[in-house]
């Protein structure tokens, strides 16, 4: 396939950006979208110019990494799927494919396509440790807990903080990244007791790094790539309110 790309470079935080041009020839319907990226770095470079700058690590849908937009979707058009996971054969011959990075105010551009992200670990961070003695791996069974809550909770757990909800959301709201990583302790007997002090200093830290408020548009469950629900976000609100009802703010 011969595909017409236009593709964000910026070469650093704070000089201003553009879409450029490039054709990429030869591409297989096989090639992931990042391999095709990097046949397109290695013209690149063999003609002297500067590669584009995009992160991935794992290639596998694991790590989070990846955190392209490509055609105004953040992970681009196959649903569950992270950008690294998603295949040329999605793609037409002569297909134009735009190509930018996460937009967010929380996120800033590193360099074309890659933005600064650890706004996420701030606010993990602000979560705090789970403090009990959790010993030894126990059996399995010696904590009773519904199979259900247990499956909630592991499905919550799933999320790779890849920030495509944030990037999605037109208030770059990180709702759906931070009530996945609370249902994932909160839903569980070990992560009570510190299961509304974490709410409180989380959405704080959320507030504070400059994302934005939740208004239920639904657009982060869309492009999630691991299929996070918005009931979690529900979930974290009732908690949220019943920490602050009883701190009495
Ligand atoms: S909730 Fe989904 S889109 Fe958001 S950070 Fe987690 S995996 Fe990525
Ligand atoms: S590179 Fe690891 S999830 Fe895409």
């Amino acid at each position: 396939m011969r595909l017409n790309l236009k593709i964000w470079r910026q070469a650093g935080p704070r000089t201003p950006g553009r879409l450029v041009e490039y054709v990429a020839d030869d591409v297989s319907p096989d090639m992931s979208f990042l391999e095709m990226l990097d046949v397109v770095n290695e013209t690149l470079i063999r003609s002297g110019q500067d590669a584009i700058a995009f992160d991935s690590d794992c290639r596998e849908g694991i790590c989070g990494m990846c955190s392209l937009v490509v055609n105004g979707v953040p992970h681009g058009p196959d649903r569950g799927t992270t950008v690294c996971q998603l295949h040329m054969r999605r793609f037409k011959d002569g297909d134009t494919i735009v190509v930018e990075p996460w937009r967010a105010k929380a996120f800033p551009v590193v360099k074309d396509l890659v933005v600064d992200r650890s706004a996420f670990d701030r606010i993990i961070a602000a979560g705090g440790y789970v403090s009990i003695n959790v010993g030894g791996a126990p059996d399995g069974n010696t904590i009773p807990i519904p199979k259900e809550i247990v499956e909630t909770a592991m499905d919550s757990a799933a999320c790779i903080g890849c920030g495509a909800c944030v990037a999605a959301c037109k208030n770059a709201s990180a709702h759906l990244f931070l009530s996945a990583k609370l249902s994932q302790l909160g839903l569980l007997p070990q992560g009570q007791p510190e299961r509304y002090q974490r709410v409180v200093g989380m959405i704080e830290q959320a507030d504070t790094e400059g994302f934005g408020s939740c208004s239920n548009e639904g657009e982060c469950e869309a492009v999630c790539p691991k299929e996070i629900p918005i009931s979690n976000i529900a979930r974290m609100t009732r908690d949220y309110f019943r920490a602050a009802w009883t701190a009495g703010k």
